[in-house]
């Protein structure tokens, strides 16, 4: 499963055995690039990156490192190898060969999925257009616009699958893939999540934290799909994904470490202290937890929802982790718990196992994100302070599903609007905490240099020094 490298888009699904498929391809790469240079990293275009490029789709060292500029990126398609008879493990077609083309009643059901999850890629690349300009290091901005090729490499992922697999009308998403534009007014990028801003780079490490790990989620739950090129396609994407978070997680880590070390060597809690230190406190960082959690949450729709019970029922969307679940596969008569709000107490009941999958997949991610606040938690833990992370909950600050409409504490406290208005400034970043975080927002690019808020990490990337020089400038 090597990549052949010597054609204009690069491939392992022998492309050019498909004249017709290859000449369309060829045709919206162009639009791609140009895409790129309008929406991808600001004033980045002409800087040598050391990304890492993919040379093989096997798992064990399919990367290869260098020095590149963006716009010379070798973005192509790349999917996992075939598994020989690969059946479909759930639902109503349990059991049957995996379809290798798409069947006629699901096409546009397929279609809508392959196309949301396509618009969240380049909508990252769009909302992380402006970060590199304030970078808190070269390690830092190298991470970032590795993150920003995958996603445009996660685009092609999608829009290979819409060109080969949909016709004339999954040309059409091909290029609106590239007419959208995250937060634009008229022609938004289709999930809400991926209209905010992301800011500043404690948004950013945020969004690779939380975000990226929903698209993990989402990727894990359509690698189980009875289509099969969706499903090796996803399987490949999730080997990039695992870098994002990566970056996310260990990018927070980083912060959470620098504050603490200056609350020990300065003996202070005190958060004004702390920012006339140059650091993010605490508590910010917890806010910006909380904000982006709960906009996340609802990206994974309602609690109950008549269409992830027909995506499964029809072998199109499995859960997190199908075929290594023991159970029949099938759902008919078991249950899951959700919540619900009845005369404002959250109370939890039993609803169809397999109307609540969006539930299923939202707790799923819950506990992976629960588990790399563990992780931050040890930084405090190890340093002799105070303070730990929490996640807040499930009902919190939410706008889709059973929660819509209720003001929710991080304790799950059901709040009046009075209540909630005094006291929501203490659990969501505020304006000055924006403000504040964007008042550090310099540009750090001295090799091994870092600004003030964010600790070195413990080694480079591709066991480089940390001090490399991971990004040249022209
Ligand atoms: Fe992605
Ligand atoms: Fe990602």
């Amino acid at each position: 499963m090597s990549i052949n490298y010597s054609e204009r888009i690069p491939n392992n699904v022998d492309l050019s055995s498909n004249k017709a498929l290859q000449r369309a391809l060829e045709h919206w790469q162009p639009a791609f690039l140009q895409w790129w240079s309008e929406m991808g990293p600001d004033k980045s275009q002409t800087s040598e990156v050391y990304l890492r490029t993919a040379v093989s789709v096997d798992p064990k060292g399919w990367a290869h490192f260098g020095h590149v500029k963006m716009p010379d990126y070798r973005w192509g398609i790349f999917l996992a190898p075939p598994e020989s008879d690969r059946r479909i493990n759930f639902g109503a077609h349990k059991g049957e060969a995996a379809w290798q083309e798409v069947p006629g009643e699901y096409r546009s059901t397929l279609r809508r999925i392959i196309v949301t999850q396509g618009d969240t890629e380049p909508a990252s690349v769009e909302q992380q257009r402006h970060l590199g300009l304030t970078c808190p290091s070269l390690y830092d901005l190298r991470n970032l616009f590795q993150v920003n090729v995958e996603e445009g490499r996660h685009l092609w992922a999608m829009v290979y699958l819409l060109h080969a697999h949909f016709g004339r009308d999954g040309r059409d998403e091909g290029e609106a893939l590239l007419e959208r534009r995250s937060g634009d007014a008229d022609n938004p990028r289709i999930l809400t999540a991926f209209n905010e801003k992301t800011p500043d780079w404690l948004s950013f490490f945020m969004f690779t934290f939380i975000t990226d790990r929903d698209g993990k989620f989402q990727l894990s739950a359509l690698a189980e799909s009875g289509f099969d090129p969706l499903s090796r396609t996803c399987r490949f994407m999730l080997t990039e994904e695992a870098h994002h978070l990566f970056v996310g997680e260990s990018g927070v880590a980083r912060m959470i470490q620098r504050t603490c070390e200056l609350m020990v060597e300065h003996k202070t809690e005190d958060p004004a202290k702390l920012r006339a230190l140059g650091a993010i406190d605490l508590p910010t960082i917890q806010r910006y937890l909380n904000f982006h959690f709960s906009v996340t949450s609802d990206l994974y729709g309602a609690e109950v929802s008549s269409n992830a019970a027909n995506f499964y029922a029809n072998g199109l969307k499995g859960r997190h982790d199908e075929t290594k679940l023991d159970d029949d596969h099938q759902l008919h008569g078991s249950e899951y718990p959700v919540m619900d709000v009845v005369a404002d107490r959250i109370v939890d009941k039993h609803a169809p196992a397999l109307s609540t999958l969006n539930e299923r997949l939202r707790d799923d991610w819950i506990a992976d994100v629960a588990s790399g606040i563990t992780r931050w938690n040890r930084v405090p833990e190890k340093l002799g302070v105070g303070f730990r992370f929490s996640l807040p909950h499930k009902g919190f600050n939410r706008r889709i599903g059973v929660f819509t409409g209720y003001h929710v504490s991080p304790q799950g406290k059901v709040l009046s609007e009075a209540d909630w208005t005094h006291m929501h400034g203490q659990w969501l970043p505020s304006n000055d905490d924006r403000q504040f975080v964007q008042s550090l927002m310099g540009r750090v690019v001295e090799p091994g240099k870092f600004a003030s808020y964010i600790a070195p990490p413990t080694i480079g990337i591709n066991r480089q020094p940390v001090d490399f020089e991971y990004v040249r400038f022209a």
